[in-house]
């Protein structure tokens, strides 16, 4: 089969991590008889340079013109955050690209590897049962898109203002997704929510509780969003699905990665109602460590493996990936610094592909 994918590397480290994916996924096509055409667009500080925009008409027409998007990284270092090349870089970038293709479900799996126990910042005990946790987030609806926003007044009345809403239809249809997820898994969801002040919240946990009910064979709790950042370093194996809004779910699906061993692992798919989705490491473009090609690939070469079983109906090609990750892991030699090696980018993806 023959599949047209978007490639939008962006800055710093998201070409290096991009190199290694591509690597990996060309290696899967030429194992089990794919063609990806890979088209390669701007997105972010690099976009800018060439556009003076952060997304571009003509990036967003490669990406309709696609199957998929594949993503790396997007923005600049913080001093530089007030220079126009950077500034609102992500929220220019990502928010508008999520919300043109509707992407609403956003999956961000944390696993821990065992042979990254070590790496894990837990206490051994805990990092020694292991956990492995999706988060489902909210993408583009509650406070990140709620109206009105902005500011007013002036002096010591100037206000800055979000807004915080859900749709009952919002939050059925994340709902329905993190059900589904959690049936193919060990069939629990913890729905996050501050049901104890927020309206948005009292009716995410009244919506989350019904669509429950259509999932007789799943277990469904709702926690509180402090109590559940609390437990989750307490004791992270008590989760299977992790249902959140987009706020909470930023928050905690960086508490999840990072519990991994490194941001460096974190793979994400954002999806949508058809099979279109965007994939993307849950890191950012870390200017501090770029051009030294010691970037962790491997949560851009996992979210490929997430392209093709969401996208492209490629499970046992997406499943290559994963156990090929494993395997590598595994043999203890190449890791990247942020979880314990000595390896570059590039020895890493080599070894993935070698691997496969
Ligand atoms: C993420 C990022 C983005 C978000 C930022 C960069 C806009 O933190 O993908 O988690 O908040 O969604
Ligand atoms: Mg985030």
């Amino acid at each position: 089969m023959e599949f047209k994918i978007a490639v939008l590397a962006g800055d710093y480290i998201g070409p290096e991590v991009m190199a290694e994916a591509i690597k990996v996924l060309e290696a899967v096509g030429e194992k089990f008889n794919h063609t990806f055409h890979f088209n390669e667009a701007l997105i972010g500080g690099a976009a800018w340079d060439e556009y003076r925009e952060h997304l571009p008409k003509q990036t967003l027409d490669i990406c309709e013109n696609s199957d998929a998007i594949l993503l790396g990284a997007v923005g600049g270092p913080v001093s530089e955050q007030l220079k126009p090349k950077w500034l609102n870089v992500s929220t220019n970038a990502l928010l508008p690209l999520r919300k043109r293709f509707d992407l609403f479900a956003n999956l961000r799996p944390a696993k821990l590897f065992p042979a990254l126990a070590s790496a894990c910042p837990l206490k051994k005990e805990i990092a020694e049962r292991g956990f492995d946790i999706l988060v489902v987030r909210e993408l583009t609806g509650g406070i990140y898109f709620g109206e009105p926003r902005g500011r007013d007044g002036s002096g010591d009345e100037e206000r800055a203002v979000d807004t915080m809403v859900y749709s009952r239809r919002e939050i059925k249809r994340v709902a329905h997704v993190a059900f589904k997820a959690a049936q193919v898994r060990r069939k629990k969801v913890t729905s996050i929510d501050k049901a104890n002040v927020l309206t948005s919240s009292i009716l995410w946990r009244e919506v989350v509780e019904e669509v429950a009910r259509d999932y007789p064979d799943v277990a469904c709790d709702s926690m509180f969003v402090d109590n559940a950042t609390m437990q989750l370093v307490r004791d992270p194996a008590q989760f299977d699905v992790i249902l959140a809004g987009n706020m909470f779910g930023d928050i905690i699906s960086d508490e999840a990665v990072g519990i991994t061993g490194s941001l460096g692992m974190g793979a994400s798919a954002s999806l949508g109602e058809g099979t279109f989705g965007l994939y993307e490491p849950s890191g950012g473009s870390a200017p501090d460590i770029a051009g030294k090609g010691i970037a962790n690939p491997l949560a851009q070469i996992l979210s490929g493996g997430m392209m093709l079983k969401y996208s492209l109906s490629m499970e046992k090609e997406s499943n290559a990936i994963e156990k090929a990750v494993e395997k590598v892991l595994n043999g203890g030699k190449v890791r990247t610094p942020d979880i314990g090696g000595s390896s570059t980018t590039r020895e890493v993806g080599d070894a993935i592909v070698e691997a496969l």
